[in-house]
């Protein structure tokens, strides 16, 4: 892989070709993701060299994953590792709903004033080094949403601004507001909506894109079984992708993966994020991880290296598969 530090636009940020999604981090996906393990991700990571940390205001009910990187810090340079947060989502209690609460989005400048000020004190740092609006609030004009991002960035809040689960025609317009140098979308083997239009645009205008769900939310780790459901407090019960024929089907591919990482001489998920992190056009790569040995087992992706043989065997597989239905929830 190559691991030269990659600018972002024409800002003064700079990440590795991978990053340490910290949304697994708040509890929220699963039971039994503890404060421990969560800071003990995140020092797995920083360790391991995957110094791009990407949170959210909304990664916990109460800033949980911002709490687990901010003790995390500790006896790290601050320096040495780039924050990238994310405004304009944030929960609110639903008793009609399991678990009784739900995703808002609100993209208005006085929340998202709020929201990084929140952000910034449950970080214990006073700059982001990279700053999304999580998805546009169809409610908002977006050059609303991004005029308050722009005077963040001039208040020295944040040191770059992105953009998240956008259209190209969202890209565009935001930029004419504020200066946009990172997209952030969902993208792996098979979900590849992104290079339709969103990618595109963001190559001919000088916009970094930084990827999530690399692994499909576990799936191409390569460690889950046919058969196996998810409890109602795992949030992959609700996804297609787990469930009936699909997940299946998705197996399948998994299983046609494994022989191609085992002659390569490295693990499953190494070489799912090695080949994500060399697509055209993808800056970085964010992986979840639960515990710093899933961490230390995909950070040695850093070291994967694919060749011919592989990229095609790869390409065969995706083409066997074929594109997963529908965009899934974020
Ligand atoms: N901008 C947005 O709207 C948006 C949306 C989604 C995500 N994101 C960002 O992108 C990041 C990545 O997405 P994601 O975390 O949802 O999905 P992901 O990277 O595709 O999957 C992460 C999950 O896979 C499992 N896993 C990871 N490494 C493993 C290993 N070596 N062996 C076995 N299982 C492993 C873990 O789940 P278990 O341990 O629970 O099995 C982990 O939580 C997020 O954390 C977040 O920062 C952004």
């Amino acid at each position: 892989m190559d691991l030269a530090p990659r600018s972002l636009g024409s800002s003064t940020v700079a990440v590795g070709p991978l990053g340490l999604g910290c949304w697994p981090l708040a509890g929220m996906t699963r039971d039994g993701v503890t404060r421990e393990a969560a800071v003990a991700t995140v020092r797995a990571a920083i360790d391991s060299g995957v110094t791009h940390l990407d949170t959210a205001y909304c990664y916990g009910e109460h800033g949980e994953s911002e709490r687990a990187i901010r003790e995390a810090l500790p006896g790290r340079r601050r320096e040495d590792v780039v924050i990238a947060g994310k405004c304009g989502i944030h929960w609110e209690p639903d008793q009609a709903k399991d678990p009784p609460r739900r995703q808002v989005v609100d993209g208005r400048p006085e929340r998202i004033r709020m929201q990084v000020d929140e952000t910034l004190d449950r970080l214990g740092t006073d700059r982001l080094d990279l700053l999304y609006l999580h998805a546009p609030d169809p409610t908002v004009p977006i050059e609303e949403s991004a005029g308050e991002l722009k005077r963040l960035l001039e208040a020295g809040k944040a040191r770059a601004i992105g953009l998240s689960n956008a259209s190209a025609a969202n890209l565009s317009r935001f930029a004419t507001a504020c200066p946009l140098v990172a997209c952030q979308m969902q993208f792996n083997m098979l979900q590849r909506e992104i290079e339709a239009e969103v990618l595109p645009w963001c190559l001919a205008h000088g916009v970094a894109m930084v990827v999530y769900w690399p692994l499909m939310k576990g799936l191409l780790a390569g460690r889950m079984r046919r058969g196996q459901t998810f409890p109602t407090s795992d949030s992959r019960h609700k996804y297609p992708i787990f469930n009936g024929p699909e997940f299946d089907r998705n197996l399948d591919f998994v299983d046609a993966l494994r022989p191609v990482a085992a002659r390569l001489g490295c693990e499953l998920p190494d070489l799912v994020l090695a080949w994500t992190a060399e697509q055209p056009g993808i800056t970085s790569v964010l992986f979840g991880a639960t515990s710093p040995e899933q961490v230390w087992e995909n950070a040695a992706a850093l070291r994967c290296e694919l060749d011919a043989e592989a990229r095609q065997a790869i390409h065969a597989a995706i083409r066997a598969r074929g594109p997963v239905a529908g965009r899934q929830p974020i």
